[in-house]
């Protein structure tokens, strides 16, 4: 045994000698400290590098059976589902990943909502992750083409023909997009070229830059103190531990909780009622006979239904130009929180009732917004829409201002456990 060890010691000081290894372990691992009071919201960002890891894995394996031909692709997926040696599997295990990844990410950006992880010092880190959050988007947009079933063919066509509204320069636009006049072979070749290659590249280099930039400025906590400010005599933060080994012990039980109910999912009910996957698209695409209702799939339905609530020819402008605008802002605000938030804490522990009462009103105006956007529309549901609309850009419009008159409370000086 001790041969062994003595030899993957050797193995290791010889790697060592001609690249960082042990720095790097130290810095991002064993040395790198970690606030000590993580809470469950804290899974999420480990949960999400191991989603990443199971598309990335699953997805080979698909493309090696997959064609990306709009007379081939739909009757390559049933031979993936029904003839290839445990091609079910994969095929669920990377449609459900799609949704878990979605899944994740939202809890994800909940916590920083909940917990100011996007205020300063973090911005970047937050910029980063809307960043990853659109490469997301674009590649599971992407990645739906590709069974070329009647919504594969009919989302894609519904959503690029959007930029089409766009003034001036939409229709050449849309047409770029698609590389033809309509949805066809050729838009699918670019798709897949795109979801298989450039977006997981970008992905990857995303969450690279994402996670240097978080170890830089060090974690935020449910507390929001910085624990970079009361240091012991070695100059390790009084209120931190190593990340390894008392994250990587906590995020193996995250991890195994997650994989039961991902297996739960994928093993009894992977097309989730029809949200994860949807019946339209088992019947293989056909350009001469649209389906009755067409909608997204859950992840993006709350930005759809802000499209369709706009309903007002506005200024000489066309309603369905202002729903691609408010669609389009309604994912960009995101972007501007750390400077539209002007609170002087961090935790939702120690704000006052303003910001309590708006974050939970617009949460919940986000899911009934997702909601409607699986529904098809009747004049209630658009009427609906419309209100959450608006309360959802107030958030943010009015943040400066409920934030800053906000009664805050004390912040302790290190965290409470
Ligand atoms: C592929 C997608 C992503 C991966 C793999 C990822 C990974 C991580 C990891 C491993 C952490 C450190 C552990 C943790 O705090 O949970 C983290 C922190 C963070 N992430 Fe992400 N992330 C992703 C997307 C996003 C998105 C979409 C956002 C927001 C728009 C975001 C915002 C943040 C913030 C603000 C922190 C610091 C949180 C704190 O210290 O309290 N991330 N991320």
């Amino acid at each position: 045994m001790s041969l062994i060890t003595n030899k993957l010691t050797e193995l290791r000081d010889w790697v060592d000698d001609r690249f960082p290894l042990m720095s790097l372990w130290d810095d991002h691992l064993a040395k790198y400290y970690a606030p000590k009071n993580f809470n469950f919201w804290y899974y999420f960002g480990a949960l999400s590098l191991v989603v990443f890891v199971i598309q990335v894995l699953t997805g080979i394996f698909l493309v090696m059976n997959y064609k990306p031909d709009a007379t081939t692709a739909f009757g390559s997926v049933e031979y993936i589902m029904r003839d290839v040696d445990w091609g079910w599997l994969i095929r669920y295990l990377h449609s459900t990943g799609a949704s878990a990844f979605f899944i994740v990410i939202y809890l994800h950006m909940m916590r920083a909502l909940l917990y100011g992880s996007f205020k300063q010092p973090r911005e970047l880190v937050w910029i980063l992750g809307m960043c990853l959050y659109l490469a997301l988007m674009a590649e599971a947009f992407m990645g739906y083409l590709l069974p070329w079933g009647q919504m594969s063919f009919w989302g894609a066509q519904v959503i690029i023909s959007l930029f089409g509204a766009i003034p001036v320069i939409g229709g050449t636009l849309a047409e770029w997009i698609r590389g033809d006049y309509v949805v066809s072979d050729i838009t699918l070749n670019r798709f897949f070229s795109l979801h298989v290659i450039a977006l997981p590249f970008a992905i990857a280099g995303l969450v690279f830059l994402h996670i240097i930039a978080l170890h830089e400025v060090g974690s935020n906590n449910p507390d929001g103190v910085e624990i970079k400010k009361k240091k012991d005599e070695n100059g390790k933060p009084l209120d931190g531990i190593p990340f390894h080994p008392y994250y990587t012990v906590k995020d193996l039980v995250g991890l195994t909780v997650f994989l039961i109910i991902f297996s739960a999912v994928v093993f009894f009910g992977p097309e989730m009622g029809g949200y994860f996957l949807e019946a339209n698209n088992f019947i293989p695409a056909n350009p001469m006979s649209t389906p009755q209702h067409i909608a997204p799939v859950w992840y993006f339905t709350p930005y759809y239904s802000i499209l369709r609530a706009n309903t007002i020819n506005f200024l000489w402008i066309d309603a369905k130009v202002w729903g691609v605008v408010f669609m389009g802002l309604g994912v960009l605000s995101f972007f501007f929180l750390p400077w539209l938030d002007r609170s002087p804490v961090k935790s939702i522990r120690y704000r006052g009732g303003l910001y309590k009462t708006a974050l939970t009103i617009f949460i919940l105006c986000f899911l009934i917004l997702g909601y409607l956007g699986v529904q098809p529309p009747t004049a209630a549901r658009t009427l609906v829409a419309q209100v959450c609309t608006v309360i959802y850009f107030l958030f943010f419009l009015l943040m400066p201002i409920y934030t800053k008159l906000d009664k805050t409370k004390p912040v302790p000086e290190r965290v409470t456990m």
